[in-house]
């Protein structure tokens, strides 16, 4: 039998991926087999790969870094996780990371079989779904609203520039699928795409961590590493959250960007590399110049060209249509037939504020489709603080600090209670956060 998935293992142990290349290539898949994860991610940049079955524990960087590696880069790529341990926890964690399927070591044929049989249909529906939104979209983005036309026309001519871009708007708005469509639609393409998040990597690593580091340069450097501008050499890297940056790394930014050349820490030899640099923050970078937080020169040596994302508030057009991508895109991946929303629903869902924006109403729709118990979605499935009279014209019998705190709650709902995201969405540090919520 004659396939045409590939499909790449990765496990430390030679017999399990002796194992697996067995049964694939019995099976008729095209395998690749390497042993560690690092390995994985070079082989990944050059190979299209199906379907990525992957070990839970290596030495140095484990499965789970893979599964999130692959989940966020290659999202039409299945991933299987083994481990040795069945354990309930096991599972949960693997699934939670992004994994498709999970499989618990000694497995059978036939284990291994209907799990690859699951991922390859789901595989095949997300390739359908993503199909489907390049129809309506661009590059996975969903928008026909005159603004989200607009923002994909600048991103067309950005493309084919090699102009550093700045990409603003609101969390949630869509800045990170922006950033990858800029790449993709670019010559450089065929390159790597490095996501950069500047506010979770620690000030005393991110030197370390985007220029890497020769052997010996501190306590601990036992080898050279490569930071991530020499893995995104002839690609694209995307620094998210680039307000955070401190003055000492914006300085170093700065000399990058000019010279076209990194020095990496613990050498003073320069290495050039050709790289195209994507921002994104949802802080007004502008009012950061002014009170001298943010370097002016790079400021607009990164603001060549702007993308501003709207607001979904904003465009009422793409909120039906986003509403109904990921009714489908969810009812599909847990199997049940499309779920409707009823009118009355509809009202609401159209007319409420989204302080989280896209990723609020993406989280939504995932949880209607989980807990529906018809097929169609009511007034009564959607959240409290969306049905609630603030939203109304009428209801005006309310004491400010009550409505304060439901819009404070409706925001912590939108990013999952995360209180940075909300305290940011609000315009609040998050110590005010915490004295709000400690009031009641
Ligand atoms: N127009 C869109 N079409 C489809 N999905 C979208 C769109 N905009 C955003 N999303 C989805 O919403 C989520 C949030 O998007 P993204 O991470 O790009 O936002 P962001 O602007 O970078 O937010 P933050 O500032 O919080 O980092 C993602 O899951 C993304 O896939
Ligand atoms: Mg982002």
């Amino acid at each position: 039998m004659s396939r045409t998935e590939k499909i790449l293992c990765v496990d430390d142990s030679t017999d399990t991926l002796e194992l697996l290349r067995r049964n694939l290539e019995l099976n008729g898949f095209t395998v690749f087999t390497v042993s560690s994860v690092e390995e994985a991610m070079r082989l990944l940049e050059n190979t299209e790969v199906d379907i990525v079955i992957t070990d839970m524990k290596m030495p140095k960087i484990s499965g789970i870094e893979l599964v999130k590696y692959v989940s966020e880069n290659y999202r039409n790529t299945g991933i299987m996780m083994i481990t040795g341990f069945a354990t309930i926890e096991g599972a949960v964690s693997a699934m939670k990371t992004g994994a498709d399927e999970y499989l618990a070591k000694p497995f059978t044929d036939e284990e291994l079989q209907t799990a690859l049989d699951k991922i390859l249909q789901k595989v095949r529906d997300r390739k359908m779904i993503a199909g489907n939104s390049e129809k309506s979209g661009f590059h996975g983005i969903i928008g026909k609203s005159h603004e989200m036309q607009k923002v994909f026309s600048i991103v067309k001519k950005a493309a084919i520039s090699n102009a550093n871009v700045l990409i603003t708007g609101e969390s949630g708005t869509g800045k990170e699928l922006v950033a990858r469509a800029i790449h993709y639609q670019s010559l450089r393409s065929k390159s790597p795409f490095i996501p950069v998040n500047c506010a979770a990597i620690p000030e005393e690593l991110l030197e370390s961590e985007l220029f890497g580091y020769v052997k010996g340069a501190f306590t601990g450097a036992d080898s050279t590493r490569a930071g991530f501008f020499q893995t995104a050499d002839g690609g694209t890297i995307f620094l998210d959250e680039v307000s955070e940056m401190s003055h000492a790394m914006q300085a170093k930014l700065l000399r990058v960007i000019q010279e076209r050349e990194i020095m990496m820490v613990g050498s003073r030899k320069p290495i050039s590399v050709d790289i195209r640099v994507v921002c994104a923050t949802n802080k007004d970078l502008h009012s950061l110049v002014s009170k001298k937080l943010f370097r002016e020169d790079l400021f607009y040596r990164l603001n060549v060209i702007n993308i501003d994302l709207p607001p979904l508030r904003k465009r009422e057009d793409d909120i039906i249509e986003l509403l109904t991508f990921f009714l489908h895109k969810f009812s599909r991946e847990i199997g049940r037939d499309d779920l409707i929303i009823s009118e009355s629903a509809l009202n609401i869902l159209k007319s409420y504020h989204w302080p989280g924006n896209v990723r609020e109403l993406e989280n939504l729709m995932q949880r209607l489709t989980v807990m529906a118990e018809d097929s169609s979605v009511e007034i009564a499935d959607l959240p409290t603080y969306m049905r609630s009279s603030f939203y109304r014209p009428n209801g005006l019998d309310r004491k400010l600090e009550e409505v304060e705190m439901e819009y404070i709650n409706s925001v912590l709902s939108s990013v999952n209670g995360n209180k940075s995201k909300a305290a940011q969405i609000l315009g609040i540090d998050r110590k005010t956060l915490r004295t709000k919520l400690k009031e009641v």
